[in-house]
């Protein structure tokens, strides 16, 4: 695997590849990211990776610096899964002048549920996204439905500019008892990791009144957002939106069984946890 910082030699190395398959990550890498490599190397070859802690997407108070970073171990486990390329560029490389265009989200889309909750998030994620993408030149790119407005909003965008890269998701990892796998669950203690799984079981019984006829969401959202505060977790939200925008569904939405996501966000001690199942 060649280990590549410089947009420059990363040019030169992928010249003429028609089929790349791109997996982008901030590291700290776990069997979820590996599966996103296999499910790449499915679509297209070779497969580039990334590893960048894009300090755009973070807000003031948020973890940039403690963000668990982690490289020698994280190349080893690419090389294992036959990646051929790691992009890992420096602050330097790709940001060597302020960066002070922005790719926006819509705002519909881009400021609410995670977007309420980290202002300014998103728009971090699209202007790197767009920049890795304009370094790697994709034809396509995997990304995890456990970052389910990630995904959307990054579909869109490739989507709105025209961009010849598709955008592939990719199933959420689970551990055996459902805890997605996520590198922040390193923060996690003992003890919260065991009550980590209720977050995703949450999500399975609001699911389950759904698909059994259940027609006031606002209740659901409700009980469940009071329940995980019984177990002194802090949910930011428990939302029931549309799969095709993310929007709340009316009554008539959920008559006709249109398809809906459940997606939550919460802290458990000072871990901040997300999860989402499609209904
Ligand atoms: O999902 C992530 O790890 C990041 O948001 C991404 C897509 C690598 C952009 O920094």
């Amino acid at each position: 695997m060649k280990i590549i910082s410089s947009i420059e030699e990363l040019r030169d190395q992928m010249r003429g590849q028609l089929r790349t398959s791109f997996v982008p990550t901030m590291g700290n890498l776990h069997e979820g990211h590996l599966s996103l490599m296999r499910l790449a190397r499915k679509h297209g070859d070779p497969v580039v990776a990334s590893i960048f802690v894009n300090r755009l997407q973070f807000g003031p108070n948020e973890d940039f610096d403690k963000y668990p970073r982690t490289f020698q171990a994280d190349v080893e486990k690419l090389e294992k899964e036959g990646v051929y390329v790691l992009f890992a560029p420096t602050e330097r490389d790709l940001y060597p002048e302020p960066q002070e265009f922005r790719v926006r989200p819509p705002d519909d889309l881009g400021n609410t549920l995670e977007g309420e909750f980290r202002p300014g998030f998103f728009t971090g994620v699209t202007t790197v996204v767009l920049k890795l993408f304009s370094c790697v030149q994709p034809r396509v790119a995997v990304f995890g439905k456990k970052d389910y407005q990630q995904l959307m909003i990054v579909r869109n965008m490739s989507k709105q500019f025209a961009l010849p890269t598709e955008i592939i998701a990719a199933e959420t990892f689970r551990a055996a008892d459902g805890l997605a796998l996520s590198s922040r669950n390193a923060y996690l203690s003992p003890e919260e990791r065991i009550e980590a799984p209720v977050l995703y079981q949450t999500l399975n019984e609001v699911a389950d009144e759904v698909r059994s006829g259940h027609l006031d969401i606002w209740e659901l959202e409700r009980k469940a957002m009071a329940k995980l505060a019984d177990r002194l977790w802090k949910p930011d939200y428990i939302s029931i939106r549309r799969r095709s925008d993310l929007q709340p569904p009316s009554a008539g939405d959920i008559a006709n069984k249109e398809p809906l996501v459940v997606l939550a966000a919460a802290k458990l001690g000072v871990t901040r946890l997300i999860d989402n199942l499609e209904i």
